[in-house]
């Protein structure tokens, strides 16, 4: 087993987001690089101690390996925003990551250049070797399980997204068939978050018969994305390469997150009671072998925390 100390604001939201990820062995909140010795949570409140709420993270590498656990701990966050996240403010909250191992660092490293080359602002978040931690006391510890309508700055879909993969996972073992592992995480997708509409597009073969579907105009070497498994009502069976939402996360190689689907160029509306939307490839290799699509009946239902889950949903299929 491995810890690393992870700061992201508010500890009871950020606390109970880890615990949820799969590989994640143990979590305790506390304060870490401050001043004060032995601080109670009273005084960092005055934040003039110097140490930041930050949950202290035990996991196991095999299962979860480091870098992949700061990729989920960036997505809970702003890694923009200092001393703030949420409605929250001040030094308490700032962000970082904190490590014990020395050896941690370069793959830290590594996680927050890539990061960083994305964006257009210097992060705002510290990585920094671990210098003290103190445990916060028993009524911090779990505090969103103690207290579920508890405060939290978080979005309550970041805690269902890391069960939900983990529970896929072992709900589609090594079932070898590509239509059975869609069509159940079709299934659970629905299940769990309630989306309008969830499903799979997947790439193949052109209609042989030439026929017009509508949608179908362009092809990418023979191939369309046909209707697969779904949850939801009736849709559009065949869709052209770079048409729509779905042809067009096909072709940009990328997830495409529609708040407004009328403010989207050459959306193919399935239905009238779709309002916002995402699409995420799913690759086989270096191949897109099928798209997952969602629909929401609300505008700008899907953000960045939708994007980061579903991309790892899909590498379970
Ligand atoms: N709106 C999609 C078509 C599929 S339905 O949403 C189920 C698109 O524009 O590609």
């Amino acid at each position: 087993m491995k810890e690393i100390y992870l700061a992201g604001g508010c500890f009871w939201g950020a606390e109970h987001y880890f615990r949820n990820i799969e590989g994640v062995v143990d979590t305790e909140v506390g304060f870490a690089n401050g001043d004060t010795p032995s601080p109670t949570y009273e005084q960092v409140y005055t934040d003039t101690t110097g140490y930041a709420e930050s949950v202290r993270v035990i996991y196991n590498p095999d299962a979860l390996p480091l870098d992949e656990l700061i990729k989920d701990f960036f997505c809970a966050i702003d890694p923009l925003s200092l001393n703030k996240q949420g409605e929250d403010e001040g030094t308490r909250y700032r962000t970082g990551v904190y490590y014990s191992d020395p050896a941690d660092l370069d793959i830290a490293r590594k996680v927050f250049d890539e990061i960083q080359a994305g964006l257009a602002a210097p992060l705002a978040v510290e990585l920094e070797p671990l210098r003290n931690f103190y445990p916060a006391d028993g009524r911090h510890q779990d505090y969103l399980v103690k207290n579920p309508d508890g405060y939290c700055h978080l979005p309550l879909k970041i805690f269902r997204y890391p069960r939900l993969v983990s529970d896929l996972g072992h709900l589609l073992g090594d079932e070898p068939d590509f239509i059975a592992r869609l069509s159940n995480a079709a299934a659970l997708l629905k299940e769990r978050m309630g989306f309008f509409w969830t499903g799979f597009y997947i790439v193949g073969d052109v209609d042989p018969s030439g026929a017009s579907h509508g949608h179908g105009a362009p092809s990418e070497n023979g191939k369309e994305l046909i209707l697969g498994p779904f949850q939801g009502s009736f849709a559009c069976m065949r869709i052209g390469y770079g048409s729509g939402v779905c042809g067009t996360a096909w072709k940009e190689r990328r997830t495409v997150v529609v708040p407004d689907v009328e403010e989207f160029p050459g959306h193919i509306a399935c239905s009238s009671l779709s309002k916002s939307e995402i699409v995420v490839p799913v690759f086989k290799e270096n191949e897109i072998v099928a798209v997952l699509d969602i629909d929401s009946d609300e505008l700008a239902t899907f953000d960045s925390v939708d994007a980061f889950w579903l991309e790892r949903l899909v590498r379970v299929l």
